[in-house]
């Protein structure tokens, strides 16, 4: 007789949703699931085509470290990587309120940030979801979306707001974290050179978006100045050193990655002739998720990335971040199951349409699956019952878990490489670096931390265990307050 099983828990979703799991497995039943050997099979193949070994990790940061080098020399290369006209570090003292809009990959974020000194801050903060609409609709009115929630903002979180600065005019100075690639020769400018992260609002790329913003403020006629638009790395790297000063590198692992760190002038040789002091150091937005892009030939990908790639509305572009953020793994994952599917060995005789349409297989699924707890991987059982309405056997589920270990693994030791670069470019090995690191992969994925530092113990040997990253706390809107707040001349910054 065929053994039943009855599990139950609760899973809550990003979208903040939470889902019941009630259900019955029937492993061995009625329908011609694929053996646990046919699954573990299957899985071996798939090791070998995720896994990386520490010898190609090498050389796959020997060729990101001639990268961040051109793009240093010269404008307009592969890797940018950006001026951001943020000129040295904070120390740590600076003070003051501040307004920072966060225009992410996922969310608009928008917040008061209060820096206290001493390295301690305080965040009042309102989250917006973008829908699919505002990210490919018109940018300006993308824009005035931001502006009308800040407004929202203004009025019902600051109870006075235009005596909060009579020194200025009654304006607050305030951070625009736009988290996409754009070309500065300022920091309250920034023309977008291409959108990533699956946006592609229209009538933006190739225009000032600092300029484009501030007409929507005005439009809503706020009491703010906008003084400084920044990167999420960026404001990533000043919190994560305003807080802790070993800090010398930030990454975002989220919807996006990216990375950003702090420069010698005088060895970025494509500023020479801004005539800018070589002794002064500037932040540089590497934009590192573009690294491989066009040209494909460091970074291993397999067939599906392929697909997810020349799926993308940007093909050939951000090949480092497709095969890493968290916009792309869940679709990788997809691939997969849609092959296994396709060949006759996943749920035969089960309706799998549901699985079918591009992106339905969100990333947090690959994390809630590694960190299901049970025996049973009723989390898992849920995903699929309650997403796709397909049923699941253990061998199953088992080989699922494994396969989302392989991505999630492959993703994060990605990302040591790109830390490794940047740390054997800057020469921080020896005296080790802290990394500030934010964004929902690092800091909901299990172990997704403990992945880069085994990479990077990989490329480096013992050593490796110099470089330490640690989430950077609320870094995108703390940085922005700060760097916003510098360029209004209400604090001291630069150090
Ligand atoms: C994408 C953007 C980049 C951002 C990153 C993380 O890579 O191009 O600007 O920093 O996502 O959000």
């Amino acid at each position: 007789m065929v053994m039943s099983r009855r599990g139950s828990g609760s899973l809550t979703l990003p979208s903040g949703q939470t889902l019941a799991i009630h259900t019955r497995t029937h492993d061995e039943e009625d329908l011609p699931h694929a053996t646990k050997r046919t699954m573990a099979d299957h899985l071996r193949k798939y090791e070998s085509l995720f896994t990386l070994t520490p010898q190609r990790m090498r050389m796959i940061v020997e060729a990101f470290k001639d990268s961040l080098e051109l793009g240093l020399e010269k404008t307009s290369q592969i890797v940018p990587m950006i001026p951001t006209y943020v000129f040295g570090w904070p120390t740590g003292q600076e003070k003051g309120d501040y307004l920072a809009v966060d225009l992410g990959g996922t969310n608009l974020r928008v917040c008061l940030v209060t820096i206290q000194g001493d390295g301690k801050f305080e965040i009042t903060q309102s989250k917006y979801r973008l829908t699919e609409e505002q990210k490919q609709g018109d940018g300006q009115k993308l824009l005035d979306f931001c502006a009308e929630c800040l407004k929202i903002f203004i009025d019902s979180s600051l109870t006075d707001p235009l005596n909060m600065y009579l020194g200025t005019g009654g304006k607050i100075p305030l951070g625009f974290t736009f988290s996409y690639p754009c070309t500065q020769t300022r920091i309250d400018q920034g023309v977008l050179i291409r959108w990533t992260k699956g946006f592609g609002a229209t009538n933006t790329e190739g225009r000032d978006v600092a300029e484009m913003f501030r007409k929507s403020l005005d439009k809503y006629e706020l009491p703010v100045e906008l003084t400084a638009l920044i990167n999420d790395t960026t404001g990533t790297l000043i919190a994560s050193h305003y807080v802790n000063p070993k800090a010398k590198i930030a990454c975002i692992f989220g919807t996006g990655c990216n990375a950003a760190y702090m420069e010698h002038v005088k060895d970025t040789p494509k500023l020479k002739e801004l005539g800018i002091a070589g002794d002064i150091d500037m932040a540089i937005n590497c934009e590192w998720g573009a690294f491989d892009s066009f040209e494909h030939e460091h970074l291993p990908r397999t067939k599906y990335d392929i697909n997810v790639d020349e799926r993308s509305n940007k093909p050939g572009e951000q090949a480092f971040e497709k095969l890493i953020s968290g916009r792309y793994l869940g679709e990788i994952m997809r691939l997969v199951i849609c092959e296994l599917i396709d060949e006759g060995v996943l749920f035969l005789g089960q309706n799998t349409y549901k699985l079918e349409n591009q992106y339905v297989f969100d990333s947090a699924f690959l994390s809630l699956m590694e960190g299901d707890p049970t025996d049973e991987l009723l989390m898992i059982i849920g995903i699929f019952s309650h997403f796709f309405a397909v049923e699941t056997t253990l061998a199953e589920r088992q080989f699922f878990r494994a396969l989302a270990k392989l991505i999630g693994r492959r993703a994060a030791r990605l990302s040591s490489c790109g830390i490794a670069a940047i740390v054997s470019k800057m020469g921080y090995l020896d005296e080790g670096c802290h990394v500030g690191a934010d964004g929902s992969l690092y800091n909901k994925y299990p172990g997704f931390a403990d992945r880069i530092h085994e990479g990077l113990v990989d490329i480096f040997g013992e050593k490796g265990r110099n470089i330490v990253t640690h989430h950077a706390e609320d870094g995108s809107g703390v940085g922005s307050a700060i760097i916003a707040g510098s360029c209004f001349g209400f604090i001291v910054y630069y150090s």
